[in-house]
């Protein structure tokens, strides 16, 4: 059973809180949820936007599902359960990182649909962008960087997600950015543009 011990717990109220700190930055503070495909470029489209904010005065961290499940969340697998507990944790983790005044960015496959609600609800309203980055199966199997879906296809990986688990695409994301398609460039622009619109930056940096 899960223990209950918030009954125990005061809430103890910082001093410094988010928004002296995000006026010290000069910038808001907002959750950038990057979901899809093993293989879409996930990370390598949270790490390129990450870049570009960091070049122009931004705070910035990236949480990658692969480094994250080398520590934090070393203890999980590929079931839906530990699925389910992985984007919990890393919903948490980049909250956190949203009271710290930080620019959070996440790269995870997050299949479900609920579990990305659910971090969505954990934060206010506007603050939890969900970016799917939208890339086909068959390019995604076709990049197979990691030479993971060859053994996927082969059985020798179980509950894979496009294979043998299930990607549940987003209904109403905040953005969608064709990775199979666009330049890492035009991508990158697509979501700084986005940010600029929601008032998190107040200059892109981009040269139109
Ligand atoms: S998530 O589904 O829980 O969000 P996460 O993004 O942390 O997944 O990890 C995905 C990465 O783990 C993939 O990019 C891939 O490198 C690796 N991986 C290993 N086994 C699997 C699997 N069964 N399904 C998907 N990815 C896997």
């Amino acid at each position: 059973m899960k223990p209950n011990i918030s009954n125990n717990l005061v809430w103890h109220h910082a001093t410094v809180t988010r928004e002296r700190r995000e006026t010290l930055n000069g910038h808001r503070s907002v959750m950038l949820w990057f979901t899809g495909l093993s293989g879409a470029g996930k990370s390598t489209l949270a790490h390129a936007v990450e870049e570009h904010l960091h070049q122009n005065g931004c705070r910035t961290f990236t949480f990658d599902g692969d480094n994250v499940r080398h520590g934090l969340c070393s203890d999980l697998g590929f079931s839906p359960q530990d699925r389910v507990e992985n984007i919990r944790r890393v919903g948490e983790m980049a909250k956190l990182f949203l009271e710290a005044g930080v620019i959070a960015l996440t790269a995870f496959i997050s299949p479900f649909r609920a579990d990305r609600e659910k971090v969505r609800s954990l934060v206010p309203h506007g603050e939890f962008l969900e970016i799917y980055c939208s890339c086909s199966l068959e390019i995604c199997e076709g990049r197979d960087i990691k030479g993971l879906y060859k053994r996927a296809r082969a059985g020798e990986i179980k509950n894979f997600t496009g294979i043998s688990s299930p990607y549940e695409v987003p209904q109403d994301p905040d953005l969608v950015v064709d990775t199979g398609g666009l330049s890492l460039e035009a991508s990158v622009t697509k979501v700084v543009q986005l940010l600029r619109e929601r008032g998190v930056i107040e200059t892109d940096g981009i040269d139109q």
